[in-house]
C-alpha cells in the first residue's frame, strides 16, 4: 500500500532504512577490521542520499513500494561515496573535509582510503545482485547492472573525473566543460533515476524523458555544487568553500561569472522539469527534489 508521503517525511523513513541497510551490509562482510570501519566512517559521515532517493521517489512515481529499491539504493550510495573518498585524496582534489568530519584518507590514510573506496565499488555490484527475483527477473538485473557499470565508469563517472583533473588550470569552452559535469556527477544522478524506472518496468517513452529528466538534473545538481564551493558555508555544505578556486578548477561560476551559472541552473532546471511532466507519471516527490536541487545550500 502506497502512502502519500511530503518529501520530508518520505526522506526521513527512507534516509533510516537506507542507513540501517548500509551499515548491515557493511558489518556482513567478512574482512579485516579496519576497512569496514574505513568504508562505515565515509557511509555514515551524513550525506544527503539524494541519488537512492531519487530511485525510491522514480518507484513512487510508477506506483511501486520504494522500500523494494532498498539494495539498489545501497549500491549507488556505495558507488558514490568511494568516489568522493578517492576525488579527496592528495592526487586528485586534496581536500581535507567531507561531510563535515576529516576525509577518509586524514582518518586512515591514502593506502586504507584507497581500498576503502575499491571495497566499495566492488562490493556495489554484489550489493545490486541481492534484488530478490521476486522483484526483478534476472534479465532486468543485468541491465541494471550493465547500466551501473557504464555511469559509474570511463564512459561516465570515471570520465569526467579524468576530464576534471586534465582541465586545472585551463579555460575551456562551455561544451568542454558540460562534458566534464555531465561525466563526473550527471551520469550516476541519471543512473539513479534509470535503475528505479528500468526496475518499474518503464516503457520506452518513459525511459527516454526519465533519462533527459536525469540528464538536465545531474548538470544542475554540480553547477550548484560549482556555486556552493564558491559562496557556500562551510558548515552547512561540510566542505573546504573555495577548493576549486585553490586547485584552479574549471566550473560555471569560473567560465560564466556567478550571476552565469545562476541562469545556467535556472535553465538546466527548467529543462529538466519540461521532461518530467511529459511522463505521466507521479511526479510529486521528483518534482520537489528538482526544486531542492535548485535552492539547495549543501
Ligand atoms: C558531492 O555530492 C559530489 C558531487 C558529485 C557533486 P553530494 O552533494 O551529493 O554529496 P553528499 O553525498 O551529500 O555528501
Ligand atoms: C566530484 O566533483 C564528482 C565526483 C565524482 C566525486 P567535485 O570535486 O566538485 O565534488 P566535491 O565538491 O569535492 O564534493
Ligand atoms: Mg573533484
Ligand atoms: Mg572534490
Ligand atoms: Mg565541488
Amino acid at each position: 500500500m502506497l502512502e502519500s508521503l511530503s518529501l520530508e517525511e518520505f526522506t526521513k523513513k527512507y534516509k533510516q532504512l537506507l542507513d540501517n541497510e548500509l551499515r548491515q551490509l557493511v558489518e556482513d562482510l567478512n574482512a579485516p577490521k579496519v576497512i569496514k570501519d574505513s568504508m562505515i566512517y565515509s557511509l555514515e559521515a551524513g550525506g544527503k542520499r539524494i541519488r537512492p532517493l531519487l530511485l525510491f521517489a522514480t518507484l513512487e512515481g510508477f506506483g511501486i513500494d520504494a522500500q523494494k529499491g532498498l539494495y539498489a539504493g545501497a549500491a549507488i550510495e556505495m558507488i558514490h561515496t568511494y568516489s568522493l573518498i578517492h576525488d579527496d585524496l592528495p592526487s586528485m582534489d586534496n581536500d581535507d573535509l567531507r561531510r563535515g568530519k576529516p576525509t577518509n584518507h586524514k582518518v586512515f590514510g591514502d593506502a586504507i582510503a584507497t581500498l576503502a573506496g575499491d571495497a566499495l565499488l566492488t562490493y556495489s555490484f554484489e550489493v545490486l545482485n541481492k534484488i530478490p527475483h521476486d522483484f526483478a527477473s534476472p534479465e532486468t538485473k543485468l541491465q541494471v547492472t550493465v547500466e551501473m557499470a557504464k555511469a559509474a565508469g570511463a564512459e561516465g563517472m570515471v570520465g569526467g573525473q579524468v576530464a576534471d583533473m586534465q582541465a586545472e588550470g585551463k579555460t575551456l569552452t562551455i561544451e568542454e566543460l558540460e562534458y566534464i559535469h555531465i561525466h563526473k556527477t550527471g551520469k550516476l544522478l541519471r543512473f539513479s533515476v534509470l535503475a528505479g524506472a528500468i526496475l518499474a518496468g518503464a516503457n520506452q517513452s518513459q525511459l527516454r524523458d526519465l533519462s533527459q529528466f536525469a540528464h538536465h538534473l545531474g548538470l544542475a545538481f554540480q553547477i550548484q555544487d560549482d556555486i556552493l564551493d564558491l559562496v557556500g558555508n562551510q558548515q552547512l555544505i561540510g566542505k573546504t568553500v573555495g577548493s576549486d578556486t585553490t586547485n584552479h578548477k574549471s566550473t560555471y561560476p569560473q567560465l560564466l561569472t556567478l550571476e552565469g551559472a545562476k541562469a545556467a541552473l535556472k535553465t538546466q532546471i527548467t529543462k529538466a522539469k519540461d521532461y518530467l511532466n511529459k511522463t505521466g507519471l507521479n511526479t510529486n516527490l521528483l518534482l520537489e527534489i528538482t526544486d531542492l536541487v535548485a535552492s539547495r545550500n549543501h
